[in-house]
């Protein structure tokens, strides 16, 4: 069996969303799941969170930035494609409840995790405070998106280009010396933001959620590939998680298990631009696969 896109478009430069057909795994999903997928019957299996799904119309959506090899090659396929795996849903999912306010965080491409959440809570009922941040204007996604799941939206630029200058933690450090009550915060981005707000929050008694993003081979709890250490304990990402207590995470342990195949990487990365070029001659523009 092979999974049908049905759309795919760049959103900002190198974050695409791509739509695909896959009834059963739309049926199943809830909010912070993820799906494995694998282009071709060689390809590297990576772990991508459901951005959104369709019952109706049996897809799921994922929003994906281009890191390396395979993230570069999904980049690459059209409507025309098809995806040889794409497993799921995976993971546990949110414990989505009626709580009061929440404050959801999302960085880069974080935001796109965060977006089925602001859904989930504000469907509970909960009034949701969102602040949501990309290095410049041009790299946010899912503003409107964002406006209409949000009671309030925060937005913040690292470059000053749009809304806050600075960074999603000086907004969530304003909230908390604020006087409205915050009953919790999520907060999904790349690792060094995770442990930012974590640091944030720790003076203060609010509960705090991080979505952990670990390398993963099988999802499935087997090859221990994703272990984190939380509050010094060994946990599965992909089957206990991948959502933690932000104070227990050691995040110094995740990023520094995150750069271990960096060499290989790096070389997989070159051997197919350069594998890609010497096949059609395109040269530094080439957008084949
Ligand atoms: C549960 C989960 C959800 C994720 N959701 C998203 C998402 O919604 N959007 C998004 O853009 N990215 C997401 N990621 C990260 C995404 O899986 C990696 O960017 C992707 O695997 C990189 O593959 P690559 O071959 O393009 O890059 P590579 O060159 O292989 O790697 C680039 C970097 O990506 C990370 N990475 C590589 N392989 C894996 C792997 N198998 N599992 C996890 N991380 C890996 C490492 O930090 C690595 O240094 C998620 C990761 C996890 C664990
Ligand atoms: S990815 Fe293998 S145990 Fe989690």
């Amino acid at each position: 069996m092979t999974y049908n896109i049905l759309e795919k478009y760049e959103m900002v430069p190198t974050v695409h969303l791509m739509k695909i057909q896959a009834p059963d795994v739309a049926k199943a999903t809830k909010a912070s799941q993820f799906i494995i997928l694998r282009i071709d019957e060689t390809g590297e299996r990576i772990p991508l969170t459901i951005a959104d799904f369709d019952v109706v119309e049996g897809s799921v959506t994922i929003i994906f930035q281009e890191m390396g090899k395979t993230t570069k090659y999904l980049a690459k396929l059209t409507t025309d494609d098809t995806l040889q795996d794409f497993v799921g849903p995976l993971g546990c999912p949110s414990e989505i409840e009626k709580l009061g306010t929440i404050v959801l965080v999302g960085g880069g491409v974080g935001v796109a995790p965060i977006y089925p959440q602001a859904k989930a809570y504000r469907k509970a009922g909960n009034k949701v405070i969102s602040i949501i941040g990309a290095r410049s204007k041009n790299l946010l996604i899912l503003e409107d998106e964002m406006r209409t799941q949000s009671d309030e939206v925060y937005i913040t630029t690292d470059d000053g280009s749009k809304g806050h200058h600075g960074f999603v933690t000086d907004i969530v450090q304003n909230l908390l010396e604020g006087d409205e009550v915050i009953n919790r915060i999520v907060a999904i981005g790349p690792p060094v933001m995770m442990r930012a707000v974590a640091g944030v929050v720790e003076p203060f008694d609010v509960e705090t959620l991080v979505s952990l993003n670990p390398i993963m081979v099988d999802g499935t709890g087997m090859c221990g590939g994703c272990r984190v250490s939380i509050g010094g304990e060994t946990k599965f990402a992909c089957v206990d998680g991948p959502e933690f207590d932000a104070r227990k995470v050691d995040f110094n342990l995740m990023m520094s298990r995150l750069g271990l195949y960096r060499s290989e990487e790096s070389e997989a990365v070159e051997h197919y631009e350069s594998e890609c070029k010497s096949k059609t001659g395109c040269g530094d523009e080439c957008t084949c696969h």
